[in-house]
């Protein structure tokens, strides 16, 4: 990126044409040509450069979702992004495009749990078998390793329970074996992980979550490199997984406060994690103490964290862990986290899915929070007020 990454978020796509300093939403199902003549240059020069944005459907984009590719396209710092209609529609697409049946695929154990399901369950039915592998025992994956595996698919940090990876020893593997890697990137974002850069062929990200920030789109994009551009170009075209142009111009302006957003909820995080820490029956699922291995991951990677933190609670009694959830008043209770509010959530199986390697022992719960841009001093006051209640 040749200007700082918070200059760049505040100076690109400004519309002069327009006088606009936010690009228009152009919205077209029909893009509408002068003459034939045109039609088919637009077409020639779509097959000459497929990453141009020359278009000849509405489906495959406006002047809006190519504004935003554009801008995802240097935050990653990789070949292209694809636009999807929801997060889920790029995990989808991430393995959609280099899978096919008789295929294997490695899949970290703590994913986002509908990753689960779609992989173990849906794509056993096309003859695509998954093998879960222990986050903490990367060792483990070259054992599974098999002449039909096809691809490593990495969460980090892992979902719900956030166990960071050694993502260079999961690239090096995948290097030495052939395999395609693909990492959802939620959590961090480009703003604090570049995983492109790093060596993985995909990055997921939810749009929905800090792109937008304001807790009121779906969107997801899928960064690739050169080498499965194809691959991703062909499965897309064929999917018709496309973002709106009203939920791109959404997206576009939440990206403009990106970064401030992200270092406050870091901020606070940090605040409230100190706090936490503190509490003798809390132990915190957050890079926050550096002695932890999870630590450790993140620190080799990551520039900064997120407002995403979990926290095992151990109580006999899993009754007043409900309670200390629900007394909680500053925060809501819901999933979809990377807004600009705190939330709250027991995990259940119903969030965790299947899972082979949770590291739990007996009487710890599982709560998830998401530390919003309240002022932290009353995040912690209500967190204490209601901690009392663990017994
Ligand atoms: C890590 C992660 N990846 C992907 C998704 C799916 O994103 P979306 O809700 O935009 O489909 C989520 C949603 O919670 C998520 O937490």
């Amino acid at each position: 990126m040749e200007k700082n990454f918070k200059t760049f978020l505040k100076h690109t796509a400004k519309d002069y044409y327009n006088q606009s300093v936010n690009p228009p939403v152009v919205r077209a199902s029909t893009i509408i040509f002068k003459s034939m003549n045109e039609l088919r240059k637009t077409q020639a020069k779509g097959k000459k450069n497929p990453i141009g944005g020359h278009f000849d459907y509405g489906r495959q984009g406006t002047s809006t979702t190519f504004i935003l590719q554009q801008m995802l396209k240097k935050m990653e710092e990789c070949h292209h992004v694809f636009l999807t209609p929801t997060g889920f529609g790029s995990v989808f697409l991430s393995i959609f495009s280099v899978v096919r049946p008789g295929d294997e695929i490695l899949v970290a154990d703590p994913v986002y749990y509908p990753t689960r399901l779609l992989t173990e369950d849906f794509l056993k039915s096309f003859n695509i078998k998954t093998i879960f592998y222990d986050a903490h025992n990367l060792n483990s994956i070259k054992k599974k390793i098999t002449a039909k595996t096809k691809l490593i698919y990495v969460e980090n940090p892992g979902s719900n329970s956030f166990e960071f990876q050694d993502l260079s020893k999961i690239i090096s593997i995948a290097k030495k074996y052939k395999l395609f890697t693909a990492i959802d990137n939620t959590w961090a974002t480009p703003y604090f992980l570049k995983p492109i850069k790093l060596g993985f062929d995909m990055s997921i990200v939810s749009a929905t979550k800090y792109y937008s920030g304001h807790s009121d789109v779906m969107g997801g994009s899928l960064a690739v490199n050169k080498r499965v551009f194809k691959y991703v170009e062909k499965a897309n075209k064929v999917t018709g997984l496309r973002l709106g142009p009203d939920d791109a111009y959404l997206i576009i302006r939440g990206l403009r406060t990106l970064d401030v957003r992200l270092d406050k909820h870091q901020e606070n995080a940090k605040k409230v994690a100190n706090f936490l820490d503190k509490h003798k029956k809390v132990k915190l699922l957050y890079p926050y103490k550096n002695s932890s291995y999870n630590f450790k991951m993140w620190k080799k990677y990551y520039s900064g964290a997120s407002g995403l933190m979990g926290l095992t609670i151990k109580a006999k009694n899993k009754k007043s862990v409900t309670k200390f959830v629900n007394s909680l008043r500053l925060f809501g209770y819901g999933y979809s986290w990377g807004g600009f509010e705190s939330l709250a959530l027991q995990q259940e199986f119903r969030e965790l899915g299947n899972r082979k390697f949770l590291r739990l022992s007996k009487d710890e719960h599982l709560v998830r929070l998401h530390i919003g841009l309240e002022d932290p001093k009353d995040l912690i006051q209500d967190l204490k007020k209601s901690l009392r209640y663990i017994k």
